[in-house]
């Protein structure tokens, strides 16, 4: 096995080496940060928006951290890798890059001096985007105060930690084009799709990944772990109990409670906190495209209705899940469903639906909690307050109760794996320096 192994590397380097050498991406020329008196202030403020809709600041900003100064870990199955600076400082940023380079690194994953970036910087998706835009972004990223500041080495598994092998990968994965518009669509939807598989990257937690960590086309947005976390399916059948329609997607990705799907939660909380700084027509326009992929039929809308009317009139049961919820959670979630700060009727969540119950653990842990200085719905986090034991119980009775379907395999596991190591944001890795 470890003979073969080694080949399979061995051939990958070749390869990689061999793409690496005909490609051969050369180092751009550094150039003196543009004077940020001197940038046109109308392209900045829209940088920012795009900015925002492209979610960089999120991935570029450590806990605590100066905004874009990099340094925020991102775990993903091959490793953990970290944001890097990405202010206008010339020697820790990219203030020595120009529009350029910029637009190379967005488009083809390559940085200032020619190296191959990992996908985990989603530029699969921005080379999607029009060169406005990106130039956009540029300015917006050099009218900032530059911050000094190295990111920490990625630390990645042998042999993803090679950076070489990247040019194999692009070889396979990366289209460089840009987004070429959907037949036989209005404008508004078609201005959905640009940013949906463009700069929004919805796909980037939302679609499935193959071994490489490439999206898999033909499974585009059907659901995908990310940041531990189950991002659920979002077009065709999805598993909400209530399908969407537009005017809910626009609540829903902007923030806000919607009556029957609750709010964003998780790493879906920062996407909808962006999209609610952005122009409304722009997540109009992602919630108009993103409704006409899903199908409008759930199937599961009589049963969540019919489970939530039992609700109060059967027995609870002294199942020791049943003792828990009724005790610590049905004061909130068996409220009026339209009352503001209320929890939703628990037959309406989806992350009692999905395959995987990591969501339904880790929102029991931590709870729901607004932005920070934004009024919204609050739950309180049970973490330390749980025994796993009663987690299983409780949340494999949530499961049975509120909805029809099989019960989760493996709940003790996911479990030990969410509660056990209590840091909820570091992928286990053997760390090899790169
Ligand atoms: C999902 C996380 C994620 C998001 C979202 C993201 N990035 Fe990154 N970005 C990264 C990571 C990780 C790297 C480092 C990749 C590497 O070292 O190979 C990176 C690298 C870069 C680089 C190269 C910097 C250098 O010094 O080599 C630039 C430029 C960049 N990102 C710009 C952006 C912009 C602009 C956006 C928003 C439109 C954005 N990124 C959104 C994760 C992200
Ligand atoms: C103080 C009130 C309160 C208590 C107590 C409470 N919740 Fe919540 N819960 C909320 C609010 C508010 C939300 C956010 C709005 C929403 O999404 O429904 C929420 C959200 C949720 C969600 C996500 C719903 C969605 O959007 O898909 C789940 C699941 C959940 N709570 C389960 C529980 C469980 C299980 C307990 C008991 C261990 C509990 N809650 C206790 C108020 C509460
Ligand atoms: C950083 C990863 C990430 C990105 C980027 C992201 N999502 Fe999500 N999304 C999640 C996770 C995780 C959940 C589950 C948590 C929750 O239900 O709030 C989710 C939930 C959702 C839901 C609710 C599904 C349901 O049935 O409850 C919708 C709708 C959604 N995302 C749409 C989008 C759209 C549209 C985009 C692009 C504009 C997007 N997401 C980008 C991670 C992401």
């Amino acid at each position: 096995m470890k003979i073969l192994y080694g080949v399979v590397v061995a051939v990958l380097v070749l390869v990689a080496a061999a793409v690496a050498y005909a490609v051969s991406p050369r180092a751009l020329e550094t150039v003196e940060r543009p004077d940020s008196e001197g940038l046109d202030q109308e392209t900045v403020a829209r940088g920012e928006e795009l900015a925002m809709i492209g979610n960089c600041a999120d991935c570029h900003t450590a806990e605590g951290g100066e905004p874009y100064a990099g340094g925020r870990a991102i775990p993903t199955p091959l490793g953990t890798l970290y944001g890097t600076n990405i202010t206008p400082d010339e020697e820790t940023g990219i203030g020595a890059w120009s529009a350029e380079a910029f637009q190379r690194a967005m488009y083809r994953g390559l940085d200032r001096e020619g190296n191959h970036l990992y996908p985990a910087f989603p530029y699969h998706h921005f080379t999607k985007a029009a060169e406005e835009d990106i130039e956009a972004i540029y300015t917006y990223l050099m009218s900032l105060e530059p911050v000094r500041n190295e990111a920490p080495a990625h630390e990645l598994t042998f042999p993803f930690n090679i950076r070489p092998l990247l040019a194999g990968w692009k070889l396979l994965y990366l289209e460089n084009e840009r987004f070429a518009g959907l037949p036989d669509t209005d404008e508004q939807v078609n201005r959905g799709a640009y940013l949906v598989q463009g700069l929004a990257h919805c796909g980037g937690c939302h679609t499935p990944r193959n071994a490489l960590q490439a999206e898999i086309e033909d499974e585009f947005l059907q659901g995908e772990v990310t940041e531990n976390w189950y991002a659920p399916a979002i077009a065709g059948e999805v598993p909400a109990a209530t399908s969407w329609d537009k005017e809910q997607l626009n609540t829903y990705l902007t923030g806000q409670w919607t009556e029957r799907h609750g709010v964003a939660v998780g790493p879906m909380a920062p996407v909808a906190h962006n999209l609610s700084r952005v122009p409304g027509e722009d997540v109009a326009a992602i919630s108009a495209y993103m409704a006409t992929l899903i199908e409008s039929d759930t199937g599961a809308e009589a049963e969540a209705e019919e489970i939530t009317a039992a609700v109060g009139e059967e027995p609870a049961g002294d199942n020791p899940g049943a003792v828990i919820y009724a005790s610590a959670c049905a004061g909130c979630h068996e409220g009026e469903p339209a009352r503001f700060a209320a929890g939703l009727q628990l037959a309406y969540s989806t992350s009692l639906r999905i395959p995987d119950p990591r969501n339904l653990i880790h929102i029991i842990e931590q709870g729901v909690q607004p932005p920070e200085g934004r009024p919204g719905p609050y739950m309180p986090g049970f973490e330390g307050a749980l025994t796993q034991e009663q987690m299983v119980a409780l949340t494999s009775y949530l499961r049975e109760r509120f909805t029809d379907l099989d019960p989760w395999e493996d709940l003790e596991g996911a479990a030990t794996e969410i509660m056990g190591s209590g840091a909820a944001h570091t992928a286990e890795a053997s760390h090899t320096e790169e």
